[in-house]
């Protein structure tokens, strides 16, 4: 384990409640061996969402994401089970996704992400051939190679679970459970049908110019809404926010915040486009919902969709950012659906062309001398929930130095 170059003193005053935390350590947000420290204690440890069940329907469908440096497949087998497994090719490390075919311009760039179907995975360095489950089957040319068994080599697995449709992996087999720990997020979301939603055209933006957590912070805060989105988020504002308690061993946290009118949304007219979630109470068409499933997957829940955005670091000031949207099936076949996306999508973005510089700019004064540990509103209570969790990971990976 990779030793914390912040003191632990100066990271456990950001725990407890927004009342008496402060912000954690400017240095969490820009130092490079903070970062390595980070994504050990964190993200080398704890459930990270890989994808959605329903876009990896059929035997051999797969996902090539990237997740925390890890080249990863993430595909359907034949049993109907996930195998989250290592790309990376265990004859001389290829990521055995990673197209070949590519053109001048871009022919240094890393792995894409992509996806497709497959009955078996060929490197294409050499021509090894792997099945879904990352057992080596083929590998040509290597009868010389004395005590050589294909049966003795594997992509490694990572340990999967499932919740709501969300697919996550975890680096560490022997990490706690997921599931049991999103209690209050089922309750919270049990109306939604999360499970059977429809992921429609999810799309990554590499190498975001800010700390992960950055993006973390200003989805879940609704102090902000009514600062800077004044006037495009007046009909769910501020004042109407509250947060869920969090509780050491939570794996998610979330935030409410009722709108003024039932059936709301994130574009100029602030009315929902599509019809509500079929199974919404009238109490529950009127309110927004935040979550965050830590450290990296946000989910937003509004009376006729919902998003999700995968937050993914890949250095101390950068991060992926993955974005979707989440229909109900019923949504997605109506005859002018298309249309309506394309006037959803336009409305987010005006909430994003103010978020978007904003977190960029916050980063700048991250790494200024002049840097705070502010306090915090009660608006934005969850802050001190999300240092609070950050820190009891941080803390146990001193600990266990
Ligand atoms: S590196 Fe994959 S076959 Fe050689
Ligand atoms: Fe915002």
């Amino acid at each position: 384990m990779i030793e914390s170059p912040i003191p632990l003193d100066a990271l456990l005053r950001s725990k407890g409640d927004h009342s008496e935390s402060i912000g954690l350590p400017p240095g969490v947000y820009s130092d490079a061996n903070f970062h390595l420290f980070e994504m050990e204690a964190v993200f080398g440890s704890e459930w990270l969402c890989v994808g959605r069940q329903e876009q990896i329907p059929e035997p051999g469908d797969y996902l090539a994401v990237t997740r925390a440096g890890e080249p990863l497949i993430v595909v359907r087998l034949a049993d109907g089970s996930i195998n989250v497994m290592s790309s990376v090719c265990q004859h001389r490390a290829m990521c055995i996704t990673a197209s070949v075919e590519r053109t001048e311009d871009d022919m240094l760039d890393p792995p894409d992400h992509e996806s497709g179907s497959a009955r078996t995975f060929r490197c294409p360095y050499h021509y090894w051939v792997y099945d879904l489950e990352g057992q080596l089957i083929g590998a040509p040319e290597m009868g010389r190679t004395e005590g050589f068994d294909t049966a003795d080599v594997q992509l490694p697995s990572l340990v999967v679970e499932e919740w709501q449709g969300f697919i996550f992996a975890n680096f560490d087999p022997d990490a706690a459970p997921l599931t049991p720990r999103l209690g209050k997020l089922d309750y919270v979301l049990a109306n939604y049908d999360v499970a059977n939603l429809v992921t429609v055209d999810p799309f990554t933006i590499p190498d975001v110019p800010f700390n992960w957590k950055i993006m973390v912070e200003n989805f879940m805060e609704m102090y902000h809404q009514s600062r800077l989105h004044h006037g495009i988020h007046d009909f769910a504002p501020s004042s109407a926010a509250s947060y869920a308690d969090y509780q050491a061993g939570d794996a998610a946290m979330y935030g409410v915040c009722d709108t003024v009118e039932p059936d709301g949304g994130f574009n100029p007219t602030s009315k929902a486009l599509f019809p509500p979630f079929p199974g919404l109470s009238i109490q529950e068409r009127q309110r927004i919902v935040f979550a965050l499933v830590a450290p990296s997957l946000l989910m937003g829940f509004q009376a006729d969709s919902a998003f999700w955005f995968y937050v993914d670091p890949t250095g101390p000031t950068t991060h992926n950012l993955s974005m979707s949207y989440l229909f109900p099936a019923s949504t997605v076949e109506m005859e002018n659906f298309g249309e309506k996306l394309e006037e959803a999508i336009a409305g987010v973005s005006t909430f994003n062309v103010q978020d978007m510089p904003t977190n960029v700019a916050t980063q700048v004064g991250m790494q200024s001398r002049f840097a705070p540990r502010g306090r915090y509103s009660w608006q934005e209570g969850v802050l001190a929930q999300l240092n609070t969790w950050l820190v009891e990971r941080y803390e146990a990976a001193v600990m266990s130095n």
